[in-house]
């Protein structure tokens, strides 16, 4: 195939490309691509620098509140705009882009983004039920895959991975991301990152990633998105940012900054976070973007008065692009004039968005990712199909199965499927679903009547999402008395988590909890199958039902994902990566609590505890069940005195004592039982996935290095202190053996 090399021939005139011999990946080596982005830089006029730190979106799918901006297609002409979002597919972005290349001055290539969050296409759990797999490589193949679509269709960067930490369940976006815990999301979102940029951006199957929403976002108060969120610096720096740590080492390409109050300061202004952290701390060498409108936004917060005064903070904060909030754009000049800012600043903003765009090889051939015919062929593909559901399975926790109701036999005379969830399409991909449709989803209906035959599938809706209609309770009570089993396919519906999405009830919506109760007096094997963005207060039906599986909002193939585990053709694996309350009242609860002066029980007066309900959650984190059991045995430390922080070694048997071979997650947390700050009563700082056949035993190893067992201290300094420690090691936070070593 004949190479052709290109040469950027740059004169005042604008770009005179001399098209001689183009590699087919384009060396974007740093070197190389700096000395480009400088020679581009040369040639810009201030304005054409501004028009690069402004990002519009497209008027397809707007993300956020429509802000006001001028006429799209001539300030592209004009040069004012770096980068487009919500601009889908080979052929739309191939014609904004040539009004780019072929009708602006200096014909620089535009860089579109797209919030592929959980798949493109083909789509995935969600990620909070992508990270109950606990399945690194599973979340690096998804991002891998949605990553592939993307790129066929036009896109070069995606708003993902959201990395905020929650620990709050009322909060929508908890199904964003990937739970409670650090070290579970920073290992997550290091698999997320290298699956979307994959090993070189020069590939075309690789779009760069963004690390969101920094920081802070997660711990909203009350749960009510975009709301106040507050906290220590230790707080923030040993829960909120080690996955952005992770997605910066892992070398996420681009950070967005988020649209919270961070202390008093909100984080698109905060230079300690952005400029200090970050940029510097940090030494991150990639593009951060506002959050849509949160520049201008910042007036409202109450920090700035005017779009003026928001661009000083946010730019002197650290924030290169401005999504939607056309300050940038309007008011740079002036804050240059008015020497707020400096031209060395916006060069070293536009040198890292010049980057980005010679690091994917727009500038070598800007159509390269608008190609139709490879659009057409890539999207849906089988294979990407068939690890949706391999994902989507492996995100499945079994919560409970009294009496062995799991799993069930394809030999069954007749089910009553009953809920909203059955056969909800569109319910299926969830929020954030990019360009998934509704209409390539198999349901949980239309797959059991594949493998059972319609006629052994007695199906009533039952009651809707989340309204009191219970009109539907007649048939479907028919239906679960004429069946020998019941499948209750209830929940949320696929818009109720997400941005904007909080819920101070997080119980099952609607009437469908008391149809779910009517149905388990019936006393017939029964499963509840629950469909939600985040944990929903269980305990009514966890008496009655006998038994639960959480799916999540499982994605396109949510019906063989499902019936595979229900007929045991996958022996469930998942684990909870966030707590499931006993009572909303309980909020925040989370695993990695600190201990307090008078820990304590509901039977302990004098002690930290509720008249009314437990302190402990109704599932806690890491739990989930399996077909089989498996039993943990012989903890041993390779010392009981760690003196020169070489890593501890720690080993484990684990006996799979049931029928079914089965994978089991198992958990290494540590306590550090004195410090000069106090410490949670456990952290999650290990795991690994065994298969074991029934009745097999192995041994697990896991190394406990000094990282492990640093934190900040009362001056705010990371290291470690000499004292106690306990190690755990078990099937969940709350089912562990342990051990104990002293660090000298
Ligand atoms: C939204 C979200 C952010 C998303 C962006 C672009 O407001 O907060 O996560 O990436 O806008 O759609």
């Amino acid at each position: 195939m004949k190479k052709i090399i290109f040469l950027a021939a740059m004169s005042i005139l604008g770009i005179t490309a001399c098209k001689t011999v183009v590699k087919e990946t384009p060396d974007n080596s740093e070197k190389e691509v700096m000395k480009k982005a400088d020679s581009v830089l040369a040639l810009m006029t201030l304005d054409e620098k501004i028009g690069q730190l402004n990002q519009f979106s497209g008027d397809g799918e707007l993300t956020g509140p429509v802000a006001l901006r001028p006429d799209l297609l001539q300030s592209i002409r004009d040069g004012k705009v770096g980068s487009m979002l919500n601009i889908n597919g080979a052929d739309y972005t191939r014609k904004i882009q040539k009004i780019a290349i072929e009708e602006s001055r200096l014909k620089i290539p535009l860089i579109f983004g797209y919030d592929v969050i959980h798949g493109y296409k083909t789509i995935f759990p969600i990620p909070l039920g992508e990270a109950a797999s606990w399945d690194i490589e599973v979340a690096e193949r998804s991002a891998r895959i949605g990553a592939t679509e993307a790129a066929a269709a036009g896109q070069h960067w995606t708003f993902a991975p959201m990395v905020d930490i929650a620990r709050d369940p009322r909060w929508g976006r908890i199904m964003e991301g990937s739970g409670e815990d650090p070290y579970l999301g920073s290992r997550l979102a290091e698999a997320r990152v290298k699956g979307f940029q994959g090993k070189n951006l020069a590939d075309i199957t690789t779009i760069l990633a963004c690390a969101k929403h920094y920081a802070g976002y997660g711990n909203a108060q009350a749960g009510r998105d975009y709301y106040t969120t507050d906290m220590s610096d230790n707080t923030l720096r040993e829960i909120y940012l080690p996955p952005f740590k992770a997605a910066a080492k892992a070398g996420v390409e681009t950070f967005m900054s988020a649209f919270n109050d961070l202390n008093g300061v909100p984080a698109t202004g905060n230079k300690y976070l952005i400029h200090d952290i970050l940029k510097t701390e940090w030494a991150f060498k990639g593009m951060v973007v506002s959050d849509w409108g949160s520049i201008s936004e910042m007036i409202p917060h109450g920090i700035v008065a005017n779009k003026y005064e928001a661009g000083d903070l946010a730019f002197n904060a650290g924030v290169d692009m401005d999504m939607e909030g056309n300050v940038y754009l309007t008011e740079m000049k002036n804050l240059l004039k008015d020497g707020n800012i400096t031209e060395a600043q916006i060069d070293e903003s536009v040198r890292r968005v010049l980057r980005l765009k010679f690091l994917l090889g727009l500038f070598e051939d800007p159509y390269r990712y608008s190609n139709t015919e490879r659009e057409s062929q890539t999207l849906l593909k089988p294979e990407f199909l068939a690890e949706a559901r391999d994902a989507a399975r492996k995100s499945f926790v079994l919560l409970k199965n009294e009496n062995q109701v799991l799993p069930l036999n394809i030999s069954v005379k007749s089910v009553a499927l009953i809920g909203p969830a059955a056969d909800a399409a569109d319910d299926m991909i969830g929020n954030w679903s990019g360009r998934g449709e509704g209409k390539h989803v198999i349901t949980l209906k239309k797959e059991l009547e594949t493998r059972l035959g319609a006629g052994k599938v007695l199906y009533a809706k039952g009651a809707n999402f989340n309204d009191s209609d219970k009109s539907g309770f007649a048939a479907a009570m028919a239906a679960a008395r004429r069946a020998d089993i019941i499948i209750a396919a209830c929940g949320e519906a696929g818009m109720m988590s997400g941005e904007s999405m909080s819920r101070a009830d997080i119980s099952i919506p609607g009437v469908q909890e008391e149809l779910i109760l009517e149905m388990a007096k019936l006393g017939k094997p029964m499963v509840l199958v629950l469909f939600n963005g985040r944990p929903l207060i269980l305990t009514k039906v966890n008496t009655f039902v006998p038994a639960i599986l959480e799916a999540w909002i499982p994605g396109t193939m949510t019906g063989p994902a499902l019936c595979d585990v229900l007929f045991g053709e996958y022996n469930p694996s998942g684990k909870l990566p966030v707590t499931f309350p006993y009572s909303v009242g309980q909020i925040p609860i989370y695993y990695n609590h600190k201990n307090s002066g008078r820990p304590g029980s509901q039977e302990q007066k004098f002690t930290s505890r509720y008249l009314d309900v437990p302190n402990d959650p109704l599932f806690p984190f890491g739990y989930g069940l399996s077909y089989t059991q498996f039993a943990y045995n012989n903890l041993i430390l390779s010392e009981s005195i760690v003196s020169d922080i070489h890593p501890l070694e720690v080993r484990v048997d684990i006996k799979n004592t049931g029928l079914v071979a089965g994978t089991e997650t198992v958990q290494l947390y540590i306590r550090d039982l004195v410090g000069s700050v106090t410490r949670p009563v456990k952290e999650l700082k290990g795991f690994t996935k065994v298969m074991l056949k029934a009745g097999e035993v192995q041994t697990v190893s896991f190394k406990v290095a000094k990282e492990d067992l640093s934190f900040y201290n009362r001056e705010g300094v990371w290291g470690t202190e000499p004292g106690k420690f306990k190690v755990f090691v078990g099937t969940n936070s709350q089912n562990t053996i342990e051990a104990g070593f002293e660090l000298k």
